[in-house]
């Protein structure tokens, strides 16, 4: 599911990017550019993030 529509990113590559490493919303937002636009997906996008290195 598309988490992020103004920079295209999906929870899949959310959790890609925590996989890959990333061990922060920040790392991740760096890496895939989710939330670097309007902003509306940050909570969503950090939840997911935190749910991802949590399972890690
Ligand atoms: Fe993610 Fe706009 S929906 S920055």
């Amino acid at each position: 599911m598309y988490v992020c529509i103004c920079k295209g990113v999906t929870d899949h590559r959310i959790r890609e990017s925590v996989e890959g490493g990333a061990r922060s919303w920040r790392e991740v937002q760096a890496e895939t550019g989710c939330g670097t636009q309007c902003g509306k997906c940050a909570c969503t996008a950090k939840h997911i993030t935190r749910e991802a290195i949590v399972n890690e």
